[in-house]
């Protein structure tokens, strides 16, 4: 039996992509789709991730939490190939090292990525800018057919739908406010079909309700897609946290439900004790 995964299985109404699969290879068998294992990573001799190991299994919607400079983008830029390890294994599946692939491979591979602040194509409208992200991901010669299949034009529509922009595809991406940026963003990551995506701090500078619409979306979207969430803002991870992990000086200070985080006394400790 194959144990290759969909990245778009059980498409509930509205799905961004129909069936396909972006890498046939992505061996999850074992239900884990990351692993980090002992990884540690020195600047000039300070261990900014100090032997680092953290499961994210399919499917999860992961929160990681912990004060500024517990390492939290240091692992990311491990797991997108941004920094390599000095020790330590890091696998997107069962069996791809990605301490051994170059970033443009990772990605290609199904990481998708979504920094903290939004890089969209200002001058462009939201439609040209998903179809955009949507033709980066083809062959040359695919980008050369000017027109879009009607299967594309299905998959931006998909894809407007989620991330609440419908009414705004036609807006110049510049003019949106800056959660309908982050939303953008996010949009063009989901148009290349990535099976993890990773989100550093997504609604920070974001209104309330910009927050609660983006905790509703990342509830949709996983499942379908695994998420890694980097967020300070507690009621947000509290709106979508399943498991949450916490780090601290480069290590996991604690993992659970949010409520079990929140009354570990190490955990505490960190956040008021100095
Ligand atoms: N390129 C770098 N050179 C030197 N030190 C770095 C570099 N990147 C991060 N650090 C240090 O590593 C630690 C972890 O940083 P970071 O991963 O950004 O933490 P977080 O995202 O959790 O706030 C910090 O002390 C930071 O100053
Ligand atoms: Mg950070």
């Amino acid at each position: 039996m194959s144990a290759t995964i969909h990245p778009f299985d059980g498409g509930a109404s509205g799905d961004a992509g129909g069936a396909r699969v972006l890498q046939p290879g992505l061996d999850v068998s074992h239900g884990q789709m990351l692993y980090l294992e002992d990884i540690t990573v020195s600047f000039d001799g300070f261990r900014a991730l100090n032997k680092l190991t953290l499961y994210i299994g399919q499917g999860e919607l992961r929160c990681i939490i912990g004060p500024n400079g517990a390492g939290k983008t240091t692992m990311m830029d491990v797991i997108t190939g941004k920094t390599r390890p000095d020790s330590g294994t890091a696998f997107f599946g069962q069996t791809l090292d990605l301490t051994r692939m170059t970033e443009p491979q990772i990605a290609q591979a199904g990481i998708g990525r979504k920094f903290q602040k939004p890089t969209v194509f200002e001058a462009m409208s939201v439609y040209d800018n998903l179809e955009l992200a949507m033709k980066t991901q083809k062959s040359v010669w695919a980008s050369l057919k000017a027109r879009l299949s009607g299967e594309e034009r299905d998959r931006i529509d998909a894809t407007l739908q989620r991330i609440r922009l419908k009414n705004e595809y036609l807006r110049p991406a510049g003019l949106l406010s800056h959660g309908q940026k982050q939303w953008l963003e996010i949009g063009m990551l989901l148009m290349q079909e990535p099976l993890l995506l990773l989100l550093d701090e997504p609604v920070a500078g974001m209104t309330d309700a910009e927050t609660d619409a983006t905790a509703e979306l990342f509830l949709e979207l996983a499942n379908k897609h695994t998420l890694m969430v980097v967020e300070h803002d507690m009621g947000f991870v509290g709106k979508i946290a399943d498991k949450v992990t916490v780090l601290h000086e480069g290590s996991v200070l604690a993992e659970g439900s949010l409520d079990e985080v929140q009354a570990n006394e190490r955990v505490i400790e960190v956040y008021l004790g100095r």
